[in-house]
C-alpha cells in the first residue's frame, strides 16, 4: 500500500497496521492524548501560572466542566509534562505540580491528610501539626501549583465545613504564595461563591460539551488517526460527527468509549475501517441523561 493511501493515520499508528489483532485492540483501548483548542489554551494558561514569579497573591484557576468532560485527563496531561525531579542527594524529591484529590467531603483536616498521605508522609494525630506537616512537606518540595481534583465533591458539607476547608486552602495559597486549581463541575462555582476572595482569585475556565463545529470535526479526524485501520472511516463528516456527539451527550469521555468500542467490533469482524454498522451495534451504552 503507498505511504499517501495511509495518511489518514498518525505516523505512529502506521506500524500498528502491521501487528496482530491482540496487539490491535490493546494499541486501541490504550490510554492518549488527543489536543483540542480548548485544552490546549487550559494548558497555556496553567504553564503561565506555573511560570509566575512568587509574590503574595498569586493567579489561580477553577476549571469547570461535566463528569467526562476530560478534566482530570487534562489535568494528568499537565502533571505528565512537569513530573517531579528525583533531586538525588537532595532530602525531598522537587515537585513543582502537584494534584490531589479533594476529599469527598469538606473537611479541613481531610485536605492535610490527602496531602500529606499522597506525598508518603507520616500524618499526625492533632490538626495542628497536620497543617504544619502539610505546609512543611509541600515547602519543602518546591510546588508552585497545587491542584485539587474533584473540589466540587465539597458542596454537599454543611456551609461551615467548606468555608472552613476554602480558609485552609486560601492560607496554604498564601503562606506558600503558590497557585491553586480547583477542579469539578458546576457544583464548583456554589462551592466558591461562599468566598468570593477566593472565587475572584480563581479565574474559571471551562471544558464545554462540544456540538457539530469545525473544531468537534477535527476531535473526531484526531481519534481516527490514532485507530489502525487501513481505510479511512470519515468520522469527521458532518453526519458521522453529529451522530456520534448525540449518542455521547457531547462528552468526551463517552466519545472515546463509543469510537473505541466500535474500532473494537470492526476489527474483530476484520472490517477495513469503522463503519455505520460499528457505530450502530458495538455495544456503545449512552450514559443517562
Ligand atoms: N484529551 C483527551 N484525549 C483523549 N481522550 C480523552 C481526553 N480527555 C478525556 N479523554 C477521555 O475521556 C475520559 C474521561 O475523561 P476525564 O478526564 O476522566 O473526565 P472528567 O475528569 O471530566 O470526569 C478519559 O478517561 C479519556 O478516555
Ligand atoms: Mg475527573
Amino acid at each position: 500500500m503507498s505511504s499517501d493511501a495511509l495518511s489518514h493515520l498518525s505516523p505512529e499508528t502506521k506500524p500498528v497496521l502491521a501487528q496482530s489483532l491482540e496487539e490491535r485492540i490493546n494499541w486501541v483501548r490504550r490510554s492518549r492524548w488527543i489536543a483540542y483548542p480548548q485544552a490546549s489554551a487550559i494548558l497555556d494558561r496553567l504553564e503561565d501560572m506555573l511560570a509566575h514569579p512568587k509574590q503574595h497573591r498569586m493567579p489561580g484557576m477553577r476549571l469547570i466542566g461535566d463528569s467526562n468532560s476530560g478534566k482530570s485527563r487534562l489535568i494528568e496531561e499537565f502533571t505528565r509534562r512537569h513530573q517531579p525531579n528525583d533531586n538525588y542527594g537532595g532530602d525531598h524529591i522537587i515537585c513543582p505540580v502537584l494534584a490531589i484529590e479533594a476529599p469527598p467531603a469538606a473537611k479541613e483536616t481531610d485536605l492535610y491528610r490527602q496531602i500529606l498521605t499522597r506525598l508518603f508522609k507520616h500524618v499526625p494525630s492533632s490538626p495542628g501539626a497536620m497543617r504544619d506537616d502539610a505546609i512543611d512537606i509541600l515547602r519543602a518540595i518546591q510546588v508552585k501549583v497545587l491542584i485539587f481534583d474533584e473540589l466540587s465533591n465539597m458542596v454537599a458539607s454543611p456551609n461551615l465545613k467548606q468555608r472552613q476547608s476554602l480558609n485552609a486552602i486560601k492560607y496554604l495559597a498564601n503562606t506558600l504564595e503558590i497557585c491553586i486549581v480547583g477542579v469539578g463541575t458546576k457544583d464548583l462555582e456554589r462551592v466558591v461563591l461562599l468566598d468570593p476572595q477566593l472565587k475572584n482569585r480563581l479565574r474559571p475556565m471551562e471544558l464545554p460539551p462540544w456540538k457539530l463545529s469545525k473544531e468537534s470535526r477535527q476531535l473526531m479526524m484526531s481519534f481516527e488517526t490514532l485507530l489502525p485501520f487501513p481505510e479511512p472511516s470519515d468520522l469527521r463528516s458532518s453526519q458521522t460527527t453529529g451522530f456520534i456527539l448525540a449518542k455521547a451527550g457531547g462528552l468526551i469521555g463517552e466519545v472515546s468509549e463509543l469510537v473505541t468500542a466500535a474500532a473494537v467490533y470492526a476489527l474483530k469482524k476484520g472490517r477495513p475501517k469503522i463503519d455505520e454498522d460499528a457505530i450502530l451495534n458495538c455495544g456503545y451504552q449512552p450514559p443517562d441523561m
